[in-house]
């Protein structure tokens, strides 16, 4: 069983994917922890409906990063759980060298684009934008770069007539809901974990 910490700061559709995809036997792992840097987010609600330990991390006082020593408090945090693989689902901060070197090669994040392909904000618009004729979800491992790192796995959709950058991005999303359970099973059979 390959345990996982899943970090985020939002919705946590991607967090509640992995964890009905392992609770239905379809991925072998187990989540120890879940993490957010938002008081109330919904990530942690979805945590407690799977009985899975969950806890609100303070940030600190900068906007895009944590402050060190909430760092630290992370690695800890995903230490002492066991915790053998990161799993990014909505979150908002940077990764700095501290996490990396405490997980080297195992901290993944999934982006609503076809990396390299519109990294940063809003992903889907950008694509929308760029009037490009598909979109899609990449799972990735971090490095020190935003939505930059060697590609794991990687699902094309569709951008259809008509579409609204409401209609791209749940089609996206459902999209990553199947691809990030695939992504890190495919990581366990290639032994890469
Ligand atoms: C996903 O679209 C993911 O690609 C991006 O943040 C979003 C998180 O959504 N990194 P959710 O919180 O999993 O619903």
């Amino acid at each position: 069983m390959l345990a996982l910490g899943v970090l985020g700061s939002g919705r946590g559709s991607n967090c509640r994917a992995l964890l009905e995809s392992i609770r239905r036997g379809q991925l072998a792992a187990e989540v120890k922890v879940v993490i957010s840097d938002v008081v109330g987010a919904p990530i942690l609600e979805i945590a407690r409906e799977f009985g899975v330990p969950h806890l609100y991390l303070t940030p600190g006082k900068f906007r895009s990063r944590l402050e060190p020593a909430a760092e630290a408090q992370l690695v800890r945090v995903l230490q002492d759980a066991g915790v053998e693989l990161v799993v990014l689902a909505g979150w908002m901060r940077i990764v700095k060298q501290e996490i990396l070197q405490a997980f080297p090669r195992r901290i993944i994040n999934i982006h609503p684009s076809l990396l390299p392909k519109f990294p940063g904000l809003a992903a889907w618009q950008q694509a929308l934008q760029a009037n490009e004729k598909h979109a899609g979800a990449t799972v990735h491992f971090v490095d020190e770069q935003i939505d930059h790192g060697a590609i794991i796995a990687q699902r094309e959709v569709p951008i259809l007539p008509g579409d609204s950058a409401e209609s791209l991005h749940a089609r996206i999303q459902k999209a990553e809901h199947a691809l990030y359970p695939a992504a890190i099973r495919q990581l366990i059979e290639e032994g890469a974990i």
